[in-house]
């Protein structure tokens, strides 16, 4: 096992009816909250209502920024913490799935700096990045997710779009930590089907990248990962079939949250090629985040874990999906083959083309992967490091 600083320190308050107490939690870190949400769902569902009323009930003074869009712009980002500076919100909330609680993370940092977002996207051209980040200094962020998906809730990242670029990465730092994250399951019944079949592709995809790319000597992570797999596979089927079947979302939201709180890759390390592939993807054309996912990682799975490393895919897929080969290269197919009916079931198994990407774009999406995630090196972290062409062969692969 590598050595590792595992510090996760989120508060979680996790369970039925937590919402309620939204106001007073907010009030031990402030006494003004900027709540940051998206533009329709919180609304539509009554739960940006019922934030609101916390608050009041608790004293809490409040302003609502609800212009964030699903993969959050920097522009958007600037113009909100322009006016938590106008407004002096000392506190920030996001509210709704990833996209409003990554929005809310860049705008508490911005708020306190006065430096634009852009400036500290990881990999942007500007180079600024390498200064910017970490980020050790933000107003104090609280997490109140109703999509069960990112991880975004409990860890100190944050993914924004420069859409004028089209580069689209990380964030991170200390200070995004959030002090508290309030997870009432029950607040992601009202996700339709798609959204919670892509949002388990998501989580699932934070397991098995570090569990096929990291260390090998970290067995009691790759335990934790593959009883968080599981219970993605279990849960995803059921919230779709029944979404307000409370255990279900519990469950979802529950392995989400510890997808990508850090303990799985702590003491195994490893690398996010899937998500770089996919980030470029929905920079370019504003997908859904678990859709691009699951559209890629057929295609890496083949052309790169099965060539580098099939018996850790003939592990996952015996201790996920209940694959029985004995030669491993035969129980790394079997995998590929279980995960593929897992998407056609949940309804996420699609290709490139009919989510509207054009192929002509294919090339300069694989350099920009490269060059964004690759982070100056010129190749993509993964099992090895994979050149463009490599990339481009991915993109071609689940093209049509
Ligand atoms: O836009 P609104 O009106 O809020 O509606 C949203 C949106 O249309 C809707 N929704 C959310 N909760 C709902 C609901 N609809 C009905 N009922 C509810 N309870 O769902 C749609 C998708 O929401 P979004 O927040 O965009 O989805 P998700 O949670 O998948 O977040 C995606 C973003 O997170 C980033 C992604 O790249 C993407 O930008 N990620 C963030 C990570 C992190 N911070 O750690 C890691 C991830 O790998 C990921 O990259
Ligand atoms: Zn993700």
């Amino acid at each position: 096992m590598l050595n590792f600083t595992l510090h996760t320190p989120t508060r979680i308050v996790f369970g039925k009816g937590e919402l309620a107490r939204a106001g007073e939690i907010v009030k031990e870190f402030g006494s003004k909250a900027l709540i940051v949400t998206g533009k329709s769902s919180t609304k539509r569902t009554g739960v940006l209502d019922r934030t609101i009323q916390s608050l009041v009930n608790a004293g809490v003074d409040y302003i609502t920024f609800d212009r964030v869009e699903p993969n959050p712009r920097a522009e958007t980002v600037d113009e909100a913490a322009r006016v938590a500076r106008e407004e002096n919100c000392d506190v920030v909330i996001g509210l709704g799935g990833g996209s409003s609680m990554d929005a809310a993370k860049a705008i508490a940092t911005v708020a306190l700096s006065g430096h634009p977002i852009h400036e500290y996207i990881r990999g942007n051209k500007t180079g600024l990045w390498k200064e910017r980040l970490p980020i050790m200094d933000a107003l104090p962020i609280i997490t109140i997710p109703t999509l069960a998906a990112t991880g975004s809730e409990a860890n100190g990242g944050a993914v924004i779009t420069n859409w004028e670029t089209k580069e689209k990465a990380g964030i991170n730092g200390p200070a995004l930590f959030p002090k508290v994250a309030i997870l009432d399951p029950e607040l992601t019944y009202t996700v339709p089907s798609h959204y919670t079949a892509d949002g388990a592709v998501d989580m699932f995809t934070h397991l098995y990248e570090g569990y096929v790319t990291g260390d090998e000597h970290a067995n009691v992570q790759d335990e934790i990962t593959e009883a968080l797999m599981r219970n993605a596979v279990q849960f995803a089927k059921t919230a779709i079939d029944h979404p307000t079947n409370y255990e279900s979302r519990a469950h979802l939201l529950w392995t989400s949250t510890l997808a990508l709180v850090g303990l799985t890759n702590a003491g195994r390390g490893g690398s996010y090629p899937v998500h770089a592939m996919e980030h470029t993807l929905s920079a370019y054309y504003d997908i859904s985040h678990g859709r691009g996912l699951a559209i890629l990682v057929p295609a890496y799975f083949r052309l790169v874990v099965l060539k580098d490393r099939p018996h850790r895919l003939a592990r996952l897929g015996r201790n996920v999906f209940h694959v029985t080969q004995a030669d491993d290269t035969e129980a790394a197919k079997a995998t590929i083959e279980a995960l593929i009916r897992w998407f056609q079931e949940i309804g996420t198994y699609d290709t490139l083309k009919n989510i509207g990407i054009k192929k002509e774009d294919l090339l300069p999406m694989a350099q920009e992967t490269v060059r964004v995630g690759g982070l100056g090196q010129g190749t993509l972290a993964s099992t090895h490091p994979l050149s463009v062409d490599e990339v481009l062969a991915i993109y071609e692969a689940v093209y049509e």
